[in-house]
């Protein structure tokens, strides 16, 4: 595999690929060479037919600190928007149609928080560190934070968060929303992580990418144009093999085994 500076990619189990990011020194602060790799090694999973879930996690200490301080304090305003800064990061939310399982330990601060947020689903550990603090920069969220939390929480929640650059906790982030689960060590945090990434692998990969699919679109259309969507991807799923290996197998009484096509 790839030698990265910032990152670690490896396959803890038969299906699932994993990326740990790898800058402890900064506690994983987001620069750009880290944002680059991240990408490479998520689109490298995308194309892999080894892969089926991706879980993306950093160390104990922290999931990420945050976009890179000290690299963005210099930026100009021309520089950020003729390169369009920060817009690669969220590349990959288009690009990889894997589902992503963000396991939060720590530190999700600022541009970390976000990062979480455009992963598919989030694990967190009670005592995970959750916020936007861009305005103690006086700055704002940049990475999508204003929008993908005001969608997760609601708009006086995440208006308050937004403006006071509080913290939430991984307890916080569970009962609202923001986390599926919050569990009580890292240990179990990373363990129910590979075993929810287990389970998925075991399914269709096709299904379980048009399962993303479905489920993303409720964040952009209304409900309508959402469930009409939804039932077009099903009917399309007909034409699949494992729709008809998943349904004889049921009848059946048999495990399927899935052709992934
Ligand atoms: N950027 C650059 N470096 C960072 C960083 C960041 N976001 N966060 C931490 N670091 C560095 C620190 O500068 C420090 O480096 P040195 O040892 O060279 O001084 C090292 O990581 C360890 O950090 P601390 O000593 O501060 O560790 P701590 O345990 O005392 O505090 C913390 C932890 C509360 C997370 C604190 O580091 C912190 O507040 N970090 C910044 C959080 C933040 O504001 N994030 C938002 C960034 S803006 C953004 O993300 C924009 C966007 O929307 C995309």
């Amino acid at each position: 595999s790839k030698n990265f500076e910032y990152i670690q990619v490896s396959q803890p189990k038969p299906g699932v690929g994993q990326v740990t990011l790898n800058r402890p020194k900064a506690l994983n602060a987001l620069c750009t060479p880290l944002i680059n790799e991240l990408n490479e090694a998520l689109n490298d999973f995308n194309a892999s037919d080894d892969t089926t879930v991706i879980i993306l996690t950093g160390s104990q200490k922290a999931f990420a600190a945050g976009a890179d301080i000290k690299e963005m304090a210099p930026l100009t305003f021309s520089e950020a928007y003729t390169k369009s800064f920060i817009e690669s990061w969220s590349s990959f939310t288009t690009q990889v149609k894997k589902p992503i399982i963000a396991a939060v330990s720590g530190h999700a601060l600022g541009g970390g928080c976000e990062l979480a947020m455009m992963c598919d689903l989030i694990y967190c550990t009670e005592t995970a560190n959750f916020g936007q603090p861009e305005i103690k920069l006086g700055t704002i969220p940049g990475a999508g934070g204003s929008q993908r939390l005001t969608r997760a929480i609601g708009k006086s929640k995440a208006m308050e968060l937004v403006l006071t650059g509080k913290s939430f906790s991984g307890t916080e982030a569970e009962k609202w929303g923001v986390a599926a689960r919050a569990f009580p060590t890292y240990e179990a945090l990373m363990e129910e992580t590979l075993k929810t990434a287990e389970t998925i692998a075991g399914y269709s990969r096709v299904a379980v990418q048009a399962c993303k699919e479905v489920v993303n679109k409720s964040q952009d259309l209304a409900l309508r144009d959402g469930v009409e969507y939804e039932r077009r991807v099903f009917h399309g799923l007909f034409g699949s093999q494992d729709q008809k290996i998943g349904m004889k197998a049921f009848a059946e009484k048999k495990k399927a085994e899935w052709s992934h096509s």
